[in-house]
C-alpha cells in the first residue's frame, strides 16, 4: 500500500444503512473512515456523535476512524469519542479556548491528535504545536456540507504546510477535506497532501471501488 490514504467521508453515506455503507467503502479499497461531527453551532449543520462511532465499532469496523470535530466547545467530547473507538480526533483551533490543552487531552485519551484550518485561516495556530499534532487537516471548502467545490487557493496553503511539516521533522499526516475528486487529486497530492477525504466523489457514485480506483490511478501517475 502506498503512503496515500483515502478517507471516505460518511457524511455522504446513506445514514439509514451506515454500517453497510462503511463496510462497502472499506471493501472497495478505502483506508480510513472520515467521521464528520457537526453541532449546528460551530457549523450550520447537525450530524452524529460518539454513540454512532461506538455503533460502528460494535458493528465490526476495525479500520481507523478519523473524527473531524466541527463543534464548539471541543473538550467535552474528547473522552467520549476516545471511549467510542476514535483513532484520530481533529478540531478547529478557533473552536477551542485552550488549543494546547485540547491537543493534550486527545493524546492523553490514547488517540492521535490534529488541528483543522478553515480556508481563510493562516498557519499561525500551528506554530507552537508541531510536536503535539499527528495530523494537520486543511479544509478546502467552508465546513458544514458535503458536495461543495474545491477552493483552489488551498493548493498554495498545502505547499506551505508541507514545508512546515518537513522542516519540523515530526511524523504528521497532511489531510485535505472538501471537493476532492479524481480530477483534482493529483494536483492536491503534488502540493503535499497524503490523506484525502472524499465524500460525494465516492458515495454519490454507483460503484465505490471504481471511484476509489480512479483516485488511486491518479495518485500512481
Ligand atoms: C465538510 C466535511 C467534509 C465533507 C466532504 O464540512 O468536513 O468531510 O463531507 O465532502 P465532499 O468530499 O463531498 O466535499
Ligand atoms: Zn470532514
Amino acid at each position: 500500500m502506498s503512503d496515500f490514504l483515502i478517507a471516505p467521508s460518511i457524511l455522504s453515506a446513506d445514514f439509514a444503512r451506515l454500517g453497510e455503507e462503511v463496510d462497502a467503502v472499506l471493501q472497495a479499497g478505502a483506508d480510513i473512515v472520515h467521521f464528520d461531527v457537526m453541532d449546528n453551532h460551530y457549523v450550520p449543520n447537525l450530524t452524529i456523535g460518539p454513540m454512532v462511532c461506538k455503533a460502528l465499532r460494535d458493528y465490526g469496523v476495525t479500520a481507523p476512524i478519523d473524527v473531524h470535530l466541527m463543534v464548539s466547545p471541543v473538550d467535552g467530547l474528547i473522552a467520549d469519542f476516545a471511549k467510542a473507538g476514535a483513532s484520530y480526533i481533529t478540531f478547529h483551533p478557533d473552536a477551542s479556548t485552550h488549543v494546547d490543552r485540547s491537543l493534550a487531552m486527545i493524546r492523553d485519551a490514547g488517540c492521535k491528535s490534529g488541528l483543522v484550518l478553515n480556508p481563510a485561516m493562516g498557519l499561525e495556530p500551528l506554530k507552537y504545536v508541531m510536536d503535539k499534532v499527528d495530523m494537520i487537516l486543511l479544509m478546502s471548502v467552508n465546513p458544514g456540507f458535503g458536495g461543495q467545490k474545491f477552493i483552489p487557493a488551498t493548493l498554495d496553503k498545502l505547499r506551505e504546510v508541507r514545508q512546515l511539516i518537513d522542516a519540523s521533522g515530526h511524523d504528521i499526516r497532511l489531510e485535505i477535506d472538501g471537493g476532492v475528486t479524481a480530477d483534482n487529486i493529483r494536483d492536491i497530492a503534488e502540493a503535499g497532501a497524503d490523506t484525502f477525504v472524499a465524500g460525494s466523489a465516492i458515495y454519490n457514485k454507483p460503484d465505490y471501488a471504481a471511484a476509489i480506483a480512479a483516485m488511486r490511478e491518479q495518485l500512481a501517475l
